[in-house]
């Protein structure tokens, strides 16, 4: 009997994962797709390609349009996980009174209207793969408990249920907003925060990666244009001297506008927008690589060693006696900068 229950259940499981791909539960784009080569930017995706190979919660930090859907799409990719569901939810786009019920199902009788035999949320839906939690800052302060609870306890409760369901689910959690800044201001759970946190991702704004316009050029150009790519000088220019408050996203529009507007598909200045071509930014047209090496903030160094510590820890599966001799100093030494940072290393096991 018991044994016939459980084949129903993983009967139920494995329906529920195909249920998942077709309803749009999908992850397309991988690491190839993309683009950019400026140094902060390489930093932060050879840490997401390292940390694809774990298990650990990823926080995707980067302003509108900064690329950080694709990214964790990337990662799921990249992950044992890429054959089972890659779940996508945007916690700033649901009615507040359904976030609980759309993350984590609801019980036969939860409400008023309730199916029978109830629903299975997201995390359900994700399970053996990867959710991604967008706008995670938007996530009401008593959900953040329970989400805190799921990422500790690796079940999952439906809302008036009792039952506590097993839940094997990678979080990637994204935001665009100052999270830490909303835990100072009590918006959000630090605890919640210090736990996504262990691996967090920063995607720079485009301006600060001029040196990769013009490639993203070329790239978005090419999925508008089958002929031969010519890019003017002009029209290049323009585009680096710009700002871009929408940044990547921003960028593709713009390009896509000036093809469908040309009669000949060719990129030309007039067809740009009036107030963009008016930008008078002064051109750095240096790559956006980085900061010399005497002018790096204090920050950035802390930065890269965490980055340098967690990837090197992920590669050898937790094993710091391997992760330290991979970076050159003591085992004591990792313990101690671990402890710094505030990782645990079980969570990046
Ligand atoms: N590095 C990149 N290479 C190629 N395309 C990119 C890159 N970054 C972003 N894009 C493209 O730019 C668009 C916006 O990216 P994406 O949706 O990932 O941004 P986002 O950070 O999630 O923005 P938001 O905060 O508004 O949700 C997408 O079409 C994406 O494919
Ligand atoms: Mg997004």
């Amino acid at each position: 009997m018991r044994l016939g229950c459980i084949i129903i259940f993983d009967e139920i499981r494995r329906t529920q994962r195909m249920v998942a791909r077709y309803v749009g539960a999908t992850a397309r784009l991988t690491f190839d797709d993309i683009i950019g080569k400026s140094a902060a930017f390489r930093r932060s995706i050879a840490m997401a390609q390292a940390a694809a190979r774990s298990d650990a919660s990823i926080l995707l930090l980067g302003e509108s349009g900064t690329g950080k859907d694709i990214l964790a799409q990337a990662i799921h990719n990249a992950s044992s996980r890429r054959d089972n569901p890659y779940v996508a939810i945007n916690c700033g786009a649901i009615p507040k009174e359904l976030v609980a019920s759309e993350l984590f199902g609801y019980a036969e009788g939860a409400f008023t209207g309730a199916k029978r035999g109830g629903s299975a949320g997201k995390f359900e839906m994700a399970d053996g793969g990867t959710i991604f939690l967008d706008e995670i800052g938007e996530m009401p302060l008593d959900l953040q408990v329970h989400l805190l609870r799921v990422l500790e306890n690796r079940t999952i409760t439906r809302v008036g249920g009792a039952e506590a369901i097993p839940i094997n689910v990678r979080v990637i959690a994204a935001t665009n907003a100052d999270l830490k800044e909303a835990v100072d201001t009590g918006l959000f759970r630090s605890d919640l925060y210090y736990r996504l946190n262990v691996i967090s991702l920063n995607l720079p704004p485009l301006r600060e990666r001029i040196g990769d316009i013009p490639m993203l050029i070329r790239h978005f150009y090419s999925q508008y244009f089958d002929g031969q790519i010519v890019i003017p000088e002009d029209y290049e220019e323009i585009l680096c001297r710009y700002s871009w408050p929408g940044n990547i996203r921003e960028l593709r529009n713009i390009i896509e506008r000036t093809v469908s507007l040309s009669p000949d598909k060719r990129l030309r200045v007039d067809y740009l927008p009036p107030d963009l071509v008016k930008t008078k930014k002064p051109v750095h047209k240096a790559p956006a690589s980085e900061t010399s090496p005497g002018q790096k903030s204090i920050t950035t160094v802390r930065d890269a060693e965490k980055e340098a510590l967690i990837a090197s820890i992920i590669s050898n599966q937790g094993n710091i006696t391997k992760a330290a001799k991979d970076l050159g100093i003591a085992r004591v030494t990792v313990y101690r900068k671990l402890k710094a940072y505030g990782i645990d290393p079980e969570d990046l096991k």
